[in-house]
């Protein structure tokens, strides 16, 4: 049984409200949170996304009582690391000490911790692994163009981290029940950033622009028709019914797409926890950061189920239900 034995978040110090933001540029508070539901975002000023990881990595193995050297996997979600090389996982695995974890990146975009965990997951059901820490952080601000008012405002920076740990012999019925996960690369174009050019003295490339572009009308159509049939699909491999879930922690993308989702489901919003409205969209940081806050508010309880999802660029979109 894979359960999640401890989690943590970190967030900036720096709250930027959408007042502070309409000093800057041509925006308001009253377009953004009535497009979106968000208020507020940490923006990392001294913060790095390394640093963030750590931070809540620490906070999740304390939860888990396990020493990072007993953790086997180390899997980082992550498109805003601080360094191309080395990975973000590895600096965390040197930070706490993970001496025995084999330690890697994997970038989904904001499915990344889905990602990670069903990766880990199934290292761990076949045996390979018994012990991992998962992480999702982000420095989105980096990433934005912030002359693009139409997308700089969405997004923020943090991250979450879990550690799971394979209680093959506890004897109780709770860890992950089930999960699904896709990618369609064919619409990859409408959630976009560009790299560097390649720059050798053979070459003339162009440089492609370097910020995240979107299609926002278009991300929005895709996440509202595709959450609900990932989640009933997952539910329904765990051979739960949607009135069976206690909490959907979706990805913190848009109070519109969750209350779209919670109607398409026909669940009451109640079962929606949000903490966008001062966060904002944290990609791969979003889930596991609203659900250390859920788990440290105490508010989900033993054997309580949950809906784990996530979605954007790639596009990819994944989702897992998990006993806890
Ligand atoms: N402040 C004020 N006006 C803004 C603005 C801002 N921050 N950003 C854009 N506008 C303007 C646009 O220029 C446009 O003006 P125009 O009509 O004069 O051209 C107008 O507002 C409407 O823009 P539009 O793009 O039609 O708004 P929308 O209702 O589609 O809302 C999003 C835009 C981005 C909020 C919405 O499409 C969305 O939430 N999409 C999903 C994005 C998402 O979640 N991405 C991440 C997924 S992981």
């Amino acid at each position: 049984m894979i359960k999640i034995c401890g989690t943590g978040s970190a967030l900036p110090a720096r709250t930027v409200t959408n007042d502070d933001l309409s000093k800057i540029m041509d925006t308001s508070d009253e377009w953004i949170s009535s497009r979106t539901g968000i208020r507020a975002r940490h923006l990392a000023v001294e913060e790095t996304t390394t640093g963030m990881s750590v931070a809540a990595a620490k906070q999740a193995l304390e939860e888990s009582g396990l020493q990072a050297e007993k953790l086997d996997l180390i899997i980082a979600a992550t498109l805003s690391p601080d360094h191309v090389l080395p990975t973000l996982a590895c600096e965390v695995q040197a930070a706490i000490g993970a001496t025995h974890a084999v330690a890697f990146d994997l970038h989904a975009a904001c499915s990344g911790f889905l990602f990670s965990l069903n990766t880990a997951a199934a290292y761990m059901q076949s045996g390979i692994y018994k012990n991992a820490l998962i992480i999702g952080a982000e420095t989105l601000s980096k990433m934005m163009d912030w002359n693009d008012r139409g997308t700089c405002v969405l997004f923020g920076d943090g991250a979450g981290a879990a550690v799971l740990c394979n209680l093959t012999d506890d004897g109780t019925d709770g860890g992950l029940k089930s999960f699904v996960q896709y990618s369609d690369g064919a619409r990859g174009g409408v959630l976009a950033c560009g790299n560097r050019p390649v720059n050798h003295p053979f070459a003339n490339h162009e440089a492609e622009n370097q910020y995240v572009t979107m299609d926002g009308q278009a991300v929005y159509k895709f996440a509202v028709s595709t959450v609900p049939k990932i989640v009933t699909e997952a539910v329904e491999k765990a051979h739960l019914t949607l009135d069976d879930i206690d909490h959907f922690v979706l990805h913190q993308a848009n109070q519109r797409i969750i209350e779209s989702v919670a109607k398409r489901l026909k669940q009451p919003m109640e079962k929606f926890p949000m903490n966008l409205q001062g966060c904002g969209n944290i990609s791969a940081a979003s889930v596991p950061i609203l659900l250390d806050s859920l788990n440290k508010n105490g508010m989900i309880k033993t054997n309580e189920r949950i809906v784990l999802a996530g979605f954007g660029a790639g596009l990819t979109w994944g989702a897992a239900v998990i006993q806890w």
